[in-house]
């Protein structure tokens, strides 16, 4: 069903309740708006040994939404999530997952020999405790889609994101994935814009986490702005190394944009450092960089 084009209350949604996890009550708050369905607030305290208590004030019935983002910081709300799904599981006739961004997901295959394949461990967990579905945003790896037994709906915040820059007074912009693995979602990015693409060959040492590009070729960019664009921005690491590429290009302004700012420690004033004008994100991890709202975007998915 689309949300958007509703003009009415629809019935089915006087029946729905959405939860707000800790880390997604803003998003939770817009989710019930747009479904104009009532919002319930989970109320968290933490334990000294660092264990979260999580009660839900309210007993929910009928089609259950619970939203929390598994980040900051990944394990602790990763459980957060489970005991909320499994909460609403118990009185709720159908509970809905959304973890608008889902960790563990880049931890898809055995890299190197003995690596534990988590994303495969976390989509057992997320199955058993019952949810009816689960609805994310821009999963990192298309591969640990099939880890799911439960149906996944995999939305995405790149159509919104290029609408954002589409507003922007861009000079002749050329878009530039960090690496190859988003090079279809960059594609996608700048066809909206009416843009160039580019994707870099990074390269990442597996054992030191060491990040570098191989083999690409200078080109003039000077006077043109550039959109570097991925999944996420972590460390800011690959931003950083695909920021220093434009550079040398003889770019215009950088703008750094991704659906999931999780921006470890120190890694947006590094980016800064490193010559990026601006961080833009959607709204999957609460952040300042947040300017595109993906609230009607997961709406949109739930029935
Ligand atoms: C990797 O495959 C991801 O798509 C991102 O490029 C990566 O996780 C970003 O991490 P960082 O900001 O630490 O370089």
């Amino acid at each position: 069903m689309n949300v958007k084009t509703l003009n009415f209350r629809p019935i089915l949604y006087l029946l729905f309740t959405v939860i707000g996890g800790s880390q997604s009550k803003e998003l939770a708050r817009k989710i019930a708006s747009k479904l104009d369905c009532k919002y319930v607030d989970s109320q968290i305290t933490i334990f000294p040994d660092g264990e979260s208590k999580i009660t839900l004030p309210e007993t929910p019935t009928g089609t259950v939404v619970v939203v929390q983002t598994t980040y900051p910081h990944a394990d602790t709300n990763m459980i957060r999530t489970l005991a909320l799904i499994a909460k609403a599981k118990k009185t709720a006739s159908r509970v809905i997952a959304v973890i608008p961004y889902l960790c563990y997901m880049r931890q898809d295959m055995e890299f190197l020999s003995g690596e534990i394949v988590t994303s495969k461990m976390v989509a057992k967990l997320l199955g058993a405790t019952g949810a009816a579905k689960i609805i994310t945003v821009d999963i990192h790896s298309n591969l640990a889609v099939n880890y799911f037994d439960v149906p996944l709906v995999n939305t995405s915040a790149v159509p919104k994101m290029a609408g954002y820059f589409r507003k922007l007074d861009l000079k002749s912009p050329m878009i530039i994935s960090p690496d190859l693995f988003w090079s279809k979602k960059a594609k996608q990015f700048a066809e909206i814009l009416g843009a160039e693409q580019i994707a870099l060959n990074k390269q990442r040492d597996r054992k030191t986490g060491k990040l570098k590009i191989l083999h690409q070729k200078n080109l003039d960019l000077s006077g043109r702005d550039v959109v570097l664009i991925d999944d996420m921005i972590s460390t800011g690491n690959s931003m950083i190394l695909a920021a220093r590429y434009a550079k040398s290009c003889y770019c215009r302004r950088i703008f750094a944009v991704c659906t999931h700012p999780l921006l470890v420690d120190n890694a947006e004033k590094r980016l800064m450092d490193a010559d990026i004008d601006k961080i833009i994100s959607s709204n999957t991890i609460e952040n300042k960089t947040n300017q595109v709202d993906v609230s009607d975007i997961i709406a949109q998915s739930i029935e």
